[in-house]
Formats: C-alpha cells, sequence, structure tokens
C-alpha cells in the first residue's frame, strides 16, 4: 500500500482528481464527514489529509510515501525528500509586493515582511541588498498598510488581495505550482510502485 498526504482544501481536491484519473481512485475519500485517513486496497494506496505546509514533514520522516507539496514550501523549508513531478496545479507566484506610492531608493535598510523569510532572506542576498526581516503568520498586506514593512514577500494568485488593499506587485521573485514529492527509502524501496504512479501521473498531468 502506498501512502500518500493530500493538503487538505481546494488543491488537494483538484490533487486527488488527478490521482483519481490515473488509476488511484478511492470512494470512501468523497464522502462527507471528518475522517482524515481513505485507503482502497484493491488500488493500493492510503490517502491522508494533511495541512499543505506540513505535507514536506510527514513525508521527509516517512510517515508517508508520497505526497504534494508546494514549490512555496519546498523551497522555504529545504526537506529531504525527492521532487519527482511538477503537477500543474495550484500555479501562483511568490512577488514583492508594495504601496502602490512605494519607490525604494536603495538607501536604507528594506524592511520585508514575509511568511516566507528564508526565500526572502535567498532573494534579497542574491541583489546585494540589506533588508530587517519581518516574519508573520498570516494576513501579511496588513504590514504595509500599517506601516510595519516597506513591502512583503507574499503568494499571489488571482491578485485580489493585494488589489483591494491598495498594494501593487514590484517584482516577481519565483513562478510556483504544486510538487509530488517522495520519501527517500521509500523511493528505493517501492521504486517500481512510486515509478508506476508517476507515469499515469504523468499522462495525466496537462
Ligand atoms: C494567500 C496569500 C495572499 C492571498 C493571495 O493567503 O498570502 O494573502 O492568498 O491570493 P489572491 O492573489 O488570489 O488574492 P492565504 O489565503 O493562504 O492566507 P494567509 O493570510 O494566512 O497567508
Amino acid at each position: 500500500m502506498l501512502n500518500v498526504a493530500l493538503p487538505k482544501g481546494r488543491l488537494g481536491e483538484k490533487v486527488y482528481a488527478l490521482f483519481e484519473k490515473a488509476g488511484y481512485d478511492c470512494p470512501a475519500l468523497k464522502e462527507p464527514g471528518r475522517r482524515l485517513v481513505f485507503e482502497n486496497a484493491r488500488a493500493g494506496v492510503r490517502y491522508f489529509w494533511v495541512k499543505p505546509s506540513d505535507v514536506a514533514i510527514y513525508v521527509e520522516r516517512g510517515a508517508a510515501d508520497l505526497g504534494v507539496a508546494g514549490k512555496d514550501i519546498l523551497l522555504e523549508y529545504e526537506p529531504a525528500v525527492y521532487e519527482l513531478l511538477d503537477l500543474g496545479l495550484g500555479r501562483c507566484r511568490m512577488a514583492v509586493a508594495a504601496p502602490a506610492e512605494f519607490h525604494d531608493s536603495g538607501e536604507r535598510t528594506l524592511r520585508v515582511a514575509t511568511k516566507f523569510t528564508n526565500i526572502a532572506r535567498r532573494y534579497y542576498a542574491e541583489r546585494s541588498r540589506d533588508i530587517d526581516l519581518i516574519h508573520l503568520n498570516g494576513s501579511i498586506e496588513l504590514a504595509p498598510l500599517l506601516g510595519l514593512s516597506d513591502v512583503i514577500v507574499d503568494i499571489v494568485e488571482t491578485g485580489a488581495t493585494l488589489r483591494e488593499n491598495g498594494l501593487a506587485v514590484v517584482e516577481e521573485v519565483l513562478p510556483i505550482s504544486a510538487r509530488l514529492i517522495a520519501n527517500k527509502a521509500a523511493y528505493s524501496f517501492r521504486h517500481g510502485e512510486i515509478e508506476r504512479l508517476v507515469l499515469q501521473l504523468k499522462m495525466n498531468v496537462g
């Protein structure tokens, strides 16, 4: 049985639909309720609903053989897992954003609020820009509005959150999408099973 950690929520539902099309269906997963573990012995798969930012932890530690995590999480936490496939789902981008009138003269330390401190640190280090990093856990867009930071580094999907708060993208940091990841030991011990699944998924990825 392959253990697969799916990110709970809208992305997870799309991911499951892809696995279903690839032949790894699990009808119980669609029944209403609060269960978190579902299996289909015939298809040889067991799914868990996991908080999206925790998927890589389950996979890294072997509680799941496979999982689906955003490229943002993989770059921020650098878990020791294999990245097997870009599923082309959950596409968005990481960007620097600021109030529309903001202009960086480059003269003083830039105050950057973000959930993704490692990505932001690397991004500005590559540009030799001095920054003061402010780690927040959510509602990042508030920081420049209240003068807590000059800019934010955050995920932009539709752009609605930025627009409705008078912010605009200043620079693109990187494109993001959902990736299939594998536990390293599981990938060698269950190589055949995992590669069969990857092949089936590849045939259904748009
Ligand atoms: C994310 C991100 C932005 C928003 C972008 O927040 O941090 O706030 O989505 O989406 P949009 O471009 O379509 O408006 P999330 O909903 O994950 O909540 P958060 O405030 O906890 O980060």
